[in-house]
């Protein structure tokens, strides 16, 4: 199942974070959001506005997930943030054990996880961002995904 897409142009650094504020409230516990697009498209740069809109201190850091695999963030509902670009497949994503984070009641932010979307438990999000122009396509895979794009689209 695909929802209909949105799509936000963001042309500055402020558009997305308040793209990020407007997402944040309709989040809920054990939501799965797939971010994807490529290097330098603002992946990262749009978890952390997300995470500062669900919460996070500022004295917190929200380091990119680079190198460390997966970040859990003490936001208010938590957030763990994981980047998969450095897997080389189903088992080692497996390994990593995120659907149990979501079990746990995080919410689940994926860099690069389009590719593993049924073993991160499903019904996802999913962020596109594209540059030149700078832009994100928002659309759901699931029952839930679809009712926050529903959400956003009923706020903007
Ligand atoms: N509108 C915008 N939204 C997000 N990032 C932007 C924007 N304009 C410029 N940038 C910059 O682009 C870079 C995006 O990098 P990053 O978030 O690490 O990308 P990715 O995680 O997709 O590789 C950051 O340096 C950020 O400051
Ligand atoms: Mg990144």
């Amino acid at each position: 199942m695909q929802t209909p897409e949105l799509i936000f142009d963001l042309p500055t650094r402020r558009a997305t974070q308040r793209l990020a504020q407007q997402l944040a409230p309709l989040l809920e516990a054990s939501d799965l959001l797939i971010l994807s697009g490529p290097l330098g498209s603002g992946k990262t740069f749009f978890a952390r506005a997300l995470c500062r809109a669900l919460g996070l201190a500022p004295s917190e850091r929200v380091p990119s997930p680079t190198f460390i695999l997966v970040h859990e963030h003490e936001t208010t509902p938590p957030l763990s943030h994981a980047d998969l670009y450095r897997l080389s497949g189903p088992a080692q994503v497996q390994q990593l054990g995120l659907d149990a984070q979501r079990d746990d009641g995080r919410i689940l932010l994926v860099e690069w996880g389009e590719p593993y979307l049924e073993l991160l438990g499903g019904d996802a999000l999913v962020l596109t961002l594209s540059l030149d122009p700078r832009k994100m396509a928002v659309s759901g895979t699931g029952r839930r995904s679809a009712a926050i794009v529903r959400g956003l689209g009923a706020k903007t």
